[in-house]
């Protein structure tokens, strides 16, 4: 076995650079979303995944001092919207920096506000809530879901937005991706 370095105690773990390499996964920008009561309240998270195909099951991390945590909590339901590129300023604006240009920025699947610039769009009832450190992973199932559109994904790698170089990449063989457990 190749050991690449010297494995430092989980205490000696410095976060910021923990978070850098996670950095080096290449992800989506998602908006996920909850109605509770009356109030709409959205937030940007790349942390989200496709859990199960049947049952269909998603899965989102959000962080304790998050806004939305206690409103899905409240709620029991989750929306998630994949953004297309090009949508860095709504991503910007649930994460923290509202920007008042953006006019109605949302709309509704399945009681659950989502967002319009999306490629597609998810609705869950909170299936698991499993507490995970400082962040609770909740697992969706999906209640409902559109593909908006065949833009290209807003992507977020090593802490800056960008977008796919190539468009269209060449399909893998769908025979071999949905086979057994592969994606
Ligand atoms: C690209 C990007 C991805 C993010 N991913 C997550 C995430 O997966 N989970 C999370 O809790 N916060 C994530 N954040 C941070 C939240 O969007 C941010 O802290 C937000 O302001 C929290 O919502 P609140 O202000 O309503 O509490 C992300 C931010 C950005 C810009």
């Amino acid at each position: 076995m190749t050991v690449l370095h010297d494995r430092p105690p989980t205490a000696a773990i410095d976060p910021i650079q923990f978070r850098n390499a996670c950095g080096c996964f290449a992800t989506g920008v998602t908006i996920v979303t909850t109605r509770a009561g009356d109030r709409d309240h959205g937030m940007t998270a790349n942390a989200f995944m496709s859990i199960s195909l049947e049952p269909a099951l998603i899965a989102v991390s959000i962080a304790r001092a998050a806004r939305l945590l206690p409103l899905i909590e409240a709620s029991g339901r989750f929306g998630v919207s994949v953004l297309a590129a090009g949508t860095e300023d709504l991503a910007m604006h649930f994460a923290g920096r509202p920007n008042d240009d953006l006019v109605d920025p949302l709309c509704d699947l399945d009681g659950l506000p989502v967002a319009r610039a999306a490629t597609s769009v998810f609705a869950a009832d909170v299936d698991q809530a499993v507490p995970a450190g400082d962040h609770v992973v909740f697992i969706g199932r999906v209640s409902a879901f559109e593909t908006v559109s065949e833009e290209g994904p807003l992507t977020f790698y090593k802490g800056r937005f960008g977008k796919l170089h190539e468009e269209t990449p060449p399909m893998l063989d769908p025979d071999w991706m949905f086979a057994g457990s592969h994606w």
